[in-house]
This record gives C-alpha cells, sequence and structure tokens, in this order.
C-alpha cells in the first residue's frame, strides 16, 4: 500500500455459482485509489465491473484477496462509502424531499438540517420543483438525480457509482457530469464510476481501468493528464479516445485469435 492510498483491492478474486455452474466473475484485480481521486472503470456488458464495486463497498465478499478501506479491510458497508446502484434504489412511498433526507436520518443533524440539507443537494441536481412528488411521478432521469442527490448530501468521503448516468439525455448528462465535479473539487470524495461511456470517463476520470471479461481481469490503467476543465472537441481527448478504444479492439482481436487456436 502507497503512503496516499485510499482504496486498495489486492489480488481479489470472486466466484458466483449458478444452477451448479460457478463463474469466474473477478480474477486476481489489483488496484490502487487515492484519496479526492475519480477513477473510471470501463468494461463490456457482464465483465464484473458491479461486482468489482459491491466488493470495494463491502456488499459482496471476496473468495480471495482484501480490500482496505485507509490501511483497514473493508468487511461490510459502512457510511463512509454510499453505492449508487444502477436502479436508483428510491423508496416509492417517500417523496423525493423525503428520499433525500432518507440517508440523514441517523441522530447527527436534527430535521431542520436533513430539510437544508436534502433542498440544498436537490437543487444543484435541478429539482427544487419536485420536492414533494413521488418517485413514480418522475421520469427515470429525473429518479437518477433524486438517488445522486441523495448519495452526495450523506458527504460520504467514497462514493460508487454504477452507471449513474445512463438514463440521462446528453443535455442533462452533461449538466450533471459538471456538478459532480464541482462537487467534488469542493468536498474531496473519492468517486468510483463504472460506466459504458468513453466519453465521459475521460471528462471525468484521474485514471480509467479498463477491464477484460471471462473472468474479469483490470488489463489497462490509462492516467488522464489533461487540465480541467476538458474539452471534449480537444486534441487531446481524441487521444484518450482513440487509446481507450484501442483496447477494446485488441481485446475483440484477441479473443478471436484464442477461438481459433
Ligand atoms: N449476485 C450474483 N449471483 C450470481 N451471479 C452474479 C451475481 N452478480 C453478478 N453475477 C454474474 O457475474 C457476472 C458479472 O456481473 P456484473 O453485474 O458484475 O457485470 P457488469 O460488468 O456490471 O455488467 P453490466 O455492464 O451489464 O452492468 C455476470 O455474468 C453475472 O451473471
Ligand atoms: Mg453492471
Amino acid at each position: 500500500m502507497g503512503r496516499a492510498d485510499f482504496i486498495t483491492v489486492e489480488d481479489v478474486s470472486k466466484s458466483f455459482f449458478n444452477q451448479d455452474q460457478s463463474e469466474h466473475v473477478l480474477s486476481n484485480v489489483s488496484l490502487q485509489i487515492q484519496k479526492g481521486e475519480i477513477v473510471s472503470v470501463l468494461g463490456e456488458s457482464g465483465c464484473g465491473k458491479s461486482t468489482l464495486l459491491n466488493v470495494i463497498g463491502g456488499f459482496e465478499q471476496v473468495d480471495h484477496g482484501i480490500v482496505t478501506m485507509d490501511g483497514q479491510p473493508v468487511k461490510g458497508p459502512s457510511r463512509r462509502g454510499i453505492m449508487l446502484f444502477q436502479n436508483y434504489g428510491l423508496l416509492p412511498w417517500r417523496s423525493v424531499l423525503k428520499n433525500v433526507e432518507l440517508g440523514l436520518e441517523d441522530g447527527v443533524t436534527n430535521g431542520k438540517q436533513r430539510r437544508e440539507r436534502a433542498l440544498h443537494y436537490l437543487e444543484l441536481v435541478g429539482l427544487l420543483d419536485k420536492v414533494n412528488l413521488f418517485p413514480h411521478e418522475l421520469s427515470g432521469g429525473m429518479q437518477q438525480r433524486v438517488a445522486i442527490a441523495r448519495a452526495l448530501a450523506i458527504q460520504p468521503e467514497l462514493i460508487l457509482m454504477d452507471e449513474p448516468f445512463a438514463a440521462l439525455d446528453t443535455f442533462n448528462r452533461y449538466y450533471l457530469q459538471d456538478e459532480l465535479l464541482t462537487i467534488q473539487s469542493k468536498e474531496k470524495t473519492t468517486i468510483v464510476l463504472v460506466t459504458h461511456d468513453i466519453d465521459e470517463a475521460i471528462y471525468l476520470s484521474n485514471r480509467v481501468f479498463i477491464m477484460s471479461a471471462k473472468p474479469g481481469r483490470v488489463k489497462k490503467e490509462i492516467a488522464i493528464r489533461t487540465p480541467r476543465p476538458r474539452d471534449r472537441s480537444h486534441g487531446d481527448f481524441q487521444h484518450f479516445r482513440k487509446m481507450i478504444f484501442e483496447e477494446f479492439e485488441f481485446s475483440r482481436s484477441k479473443t478471436a485469435i484464442e477461438y481459433n487456436i
């Protein structure tokens, strides 16, 4: 473990058993994340990205290896790390405001503080006019924004995000990406983001981990060394886009060769 490592994943392997068959989902995955970093995980569907997030968040146990946060083994979920699930996880019987207040109901804050903080983050995601509606009265993208506000309101040290912007239109996605960067630079939150969107990974991340499938491994780590705010039409951006794209092309041709042997 390096001096500044906040999260370490060391030689982690994980299998699932489905209908008498074992599936080796993560194989000898190692990575380190420093405090305040934004890292993205890219890889094809089913390669183990959500499983890796679950393991980092303590929602899944590993078969082999260890995950640490601040040098301590992660044995289960904690309030220091919040997971933003792929399916939003909103409670249908609670209003937008009450959903965001949910994570704050731990006695640390009183009712007035909870409400103020929830409203602050709902304003950031552009939903102040919807606070009294219920989740089924919102669009999918709005539900996702409520889930983002709820995660941010807890002000965790670590946010694990599983495709948080996938359901949003381009305008809202770009807007929320910028909001996330603003909030993150203020609060120094560490973010691990799973995405299918190469541009999103380049726009947001300090580093991008590219996973290969069957079994899931981290096959490449790319540092995005270009200043923020980043310009999606800049040459640097194209450079990283090409670099990442080539990784996927390479893995496809390699698989084809392996099949031919
Ligand atoms: N709780 C579980 N029980 C059994 N098998 C699981 C479980 N969770 C995931 N798997 C299996 O592990 C593999 C990897 O799943 P995972 O959800 O990590 O993929 P992913 O990379 O996040 O895919 P996607 O991009 O489609 O979300 C899949 O084949 C899936 O069926
Ligand atoms: Mg997934």
